[in-house]
């Protein structure tokens, strides 16, 4: 165990896979949870919970099944999150970006910090949402990736090491924004649009970012989070994990529920931009992810957004369906962004702001 001093030595683009490579036992003082923050035992009840998050079928979703549609939507509704089998995105696909971003991540830490995290463009390596210096650490590294639109994105931002992780992500991005865009075709479909391309044609030029997570063990789990917790800003967000740690749990009925996951399955969620789209029938849950003392995991998250440009505000279908007015303002995309990125992640604190007290 080193001194307090060293203990407390830590700066923004610290590595916690280099803290626990040095020192398994060490927990720097800005990685402590205050007592009502930290990730408490999983009680039985979560467990029960966790078997009942809904497990969807993406082909029978695609080929109209009415029952599958059905339970899309009371999945949106009822847990906001939902994983996929039978999504097409080859085993092989998974497997090659899990590689490359583990072996990333093993590399020194002089070495990542060749792709310094650029805030204003959202990509890069090192820790994002940091907004005061006495701010409690998430115990993970991550590595953002800006995917599309492609000219968006700084190629010297994307790791040169290892050769093959650059092609895995672009690869595997490709094949998430297909899933994305069949998703969007069924979501259109359950909010009563009149086209399958009604959700895809209102959000423009879809943006899609990607954050990878390299949780690191931890001797103690309990007095640390691996990410705080958040809601997405995105349309929808697509989780992939392929080893079967758990790591992320959600708020279901006023407590955290472990995701368990099925192998090879996607996890989806709704964001912040689709429950305002939907005038909050979808929710926008929020989540964290929890470490282990015994198994390291890595996750990819990739943000599905509208454009900067486009406007969203409830649709009238869905306003038709409810037969009640909007409870969510208009807002640009783009600002609705810019005032979330400069704080830290609360909770769902952010799209609540968006909810009008006019009506
Ligand atoms: C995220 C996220 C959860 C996880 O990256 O936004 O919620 O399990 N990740 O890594
Ligand atoms: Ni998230």
């Amino acid at each position: 165990m080193g001194s307090i001093d060293e203990a407390n030595r830590v700066d923004g683009s610290d590595s916690v896979l280099d803290i626990v490579k040095k020192d398994p036992s060490l927990i720097p003082q800005k990685y402590l949870r205050s007592e009502e923050e930290r990730a408490k035992d999983i009680v039985d009840i979560s467990l029960k919970y966790s078997s009942q998050i809904p497990v969807l079928d993406l082909s029978l979703l695609s080929n109209g099944d009415k029952l599958e549609l059905e339970k899309l939507d009371k999945a949106c509704e009822e847990w906001g999150f939902f994983q996929v089998i039978n999504h097409g995105i080859t085993e092989e696909v998974l497997q090659s970006i899990h590689n490359g971003a583990a072996e990333f991540f093993k590399l020194p830490v002089e070495e990542k910090r060749k792709y310094p995290y650029d805030p204003t463009t959202l990509q890069g390596y090192g820790i994002h949402y940091t907004v005061s210096s006495d701010q409690v650490l998430d115990w993970s590294d991550s590595i953002m990736f800006r995917v599309c639109p492609s000219h968006l994105r700084k190629p010297e931002l994307w790791p040169a090491t290892p050769p093959s992780f650059k092609e895995a992500v672009e690869i595997y991005s490709a094949e998430v924004k297909k899933v994305a865009k069949k998703l969007f075709g069924s979501l259109s479909f359950v909010m009563g649009m009149e086209k399958e391309e009604g959700l895809l044609e209102l959000q423009k030029e879809l943006q899609i970012s990607m954050r990878v997570n390299y949780y690191p063990t931890c001797s103690s789990p309990d007095k640390v989070l691996g990410l705080s917790p958040h809601s997405d800003p995105s349309s929808i967000t697509i989780l992939m994990q392929n080893n079967d740690t758990i790591g992320l749990q959600i708020r279901h009925d006023g407590g955290w529920v472990p995701v368990k996951p099925v192998p090879n399955s996607l996890i989806i969620n709704v964001g912040d931009a689709l429950e305002i789209l939907s005038n909050g029938k979808y929710k926008s849950i929020e989540h964290r992810a929890v470490t282990s003392e015994t198994s390291t995991r890595i996750s990819f998250g990739t943000f599905v957004s509208p454009d900067n440009e486009v406007e969203i505000e409830p649709i009238k279908e869905i306003l038709n369906m409810q037969q009640k007015p909007a409870t969510y303002k208009k807002i640009k995309y783009g600002d609705y962004l810019t005032t979330i990125m400069g704080k830290k992640m609360h909770g769902k604190a952010h799209v609540e702001d968006y909810k009008s007290r006019a009506h």
